[in-house]
């Protein structure tokens, strides 16, 4: 008896000494395999008489039954422990936050240019997009901006070596070149249409009239809290026979009360210079009320088209005429938003920028 509770207890250590499923197939051997501890005790019962085999066998088993109940317990154990080393190293932590990808919007400065765009839509105007990097010609001469002409040194830009009066070599200080040629295309357009291809002459057949803005960036030697070295315009040209201040300043003061949805704004046309505008008035607004209640706001320059340039324009100034601005869409959105630097719209923060979505 006492020979069968040691090859228990035997077993039972040698299963809890076991590590891995296949050590203890080993030491399951040892003690259950054919050639094993209880076997060999089984085909020892062949020398006993019936009474004892009938006890010793009993016992025998008994001892069997005890070493397989270790053996599957510690099965259950090492299968147990396999598992929960699995679930540890493919952990996944269902509480983290999932990673998303957060909606993108608009830049403010587009926002306004949308703005822009719809408003003057609306009022029939069309939307010219041109080139940034542009020549003497577009950006000045055209312009009745002569090279030796004072109104040059207000535009410092950056230059490119090179280029001729036709050809590219400056970034546009405006988007006032757009207003040359924008009338160039549409006056070849409709000389085309009325059978005048060009007879070197300027025109003054038949033509609908040219309604255009122009936004886009622009470029000057500039940068302050309210100046950056690139920044956005937009110009804006009405020619046709009969189109005077009268329609400039009704055009841009309707604007102005719905780009900042405030019917009780008041605007002031001041006189000022520009070559290709004859008379030139500084647009300034003023809030009626609010945080910016009292201060004149110069948001535009303006003025008639300057016979010259309506002459560059290909057309006969004896019969169109009309008016131009050129705003800024940076200084709408600053003062729409409240925002009070300039640089914040180019530094590219995405904690500045997605207030604004
Ligand atoms: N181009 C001018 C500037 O950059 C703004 C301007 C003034 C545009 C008068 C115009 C205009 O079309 O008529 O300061």
């Amino acid at each position: 008896m006492n020979d069968l509770t040691a090859v228990v207890e035997q077993a039972r250590a040698a299963f809890e000494l076991a590590h891995t499923p296949a050590d203890l197939e080993n030491s399951k051997a040892i003690f259950l395999g054919k050639s094993g501890r209880i076997t060999e005790l089984m085909k020892g019962l062949a020398s006993l008489s019936i009474e004892e085999k009938k006890l010793q066998g009993a016992a025998i088993n008994h001892a069997k039954q005890a070493i397989e109940a270790a053996l599957n317990a510690r099965r259950q154990a090492l299968a147990e422990r396999e598992l929960q080393a699995q679930l540890q190293a493919e952990a996944l932590d269902v509480t983290l936050p999932g990673r998303q990808r957060g909606a993108g919007g608009l830049h403010p400065v587009s926002l306004t240019l949308e703005r822009i765009e719809a408003i003057f839509g609306s009022m029939g105007f069309e939307v010219a997009q041109g080139p940034e990097i542009e020549s003497d010609w577009f950006n000045f001469t055209a312009l009745n901006t002569p090279e030796d002409h004072p109104a040059r040194s207000m535009h410092d830009t950056f230059y490119v070596e090179g280029g001729s009066d036709q050809a590219p070599n400056l970034l546009r200080t405006h988007t006032s070149p757009m207003q040359i040629r924008h009338a160039v295309q549409h006056v070849k357009k409709h000389r085309l249409a009325h059978g005048s291809p060009n007879d070197g002459k300027l025109y003054s057949g038949d033509m609908p009239e040219i309604r255009v803005i122009a936004p886009g960036r622009t470029y000057r030697v500039d940068s302050d809290a309210t100046h950056s070295p690139m920044f956005h315009q937009c110009e804006g040209l009405w020619v046709g026979e009969a189109i005077s201040f009268k329609d400039l300043k009704y055009v841009f003061t309707d604007f102005c009360r719905t780009f900042f949805e405030n019917p009780e704004l008041v605007l002031r046309f001041r006189p000022s210079f520009f070559p290709f505008t004859e008379p030139s008035a500084e647009i300034d607004i003023q809030f009626p009320s609010g945080p910016l209640a009292g201060r004149w706001l110069e948001v535009a320059g303006s003025g008639q088209v300057h016979p010259n340039v309506i002459r560059n324009m290909g057309l006969d100034p004896e019969r169109y005429i009309g008016f131009a601005f050129g705003m800024g869409p940076d200084r709408l959105t600053m003062l729409r938003y409240g925002v009070n630097d300039l640089r914040l719209f180019f530094d590219g923060d995405i904690r500045f920028l997605s207030q604004f979505r």
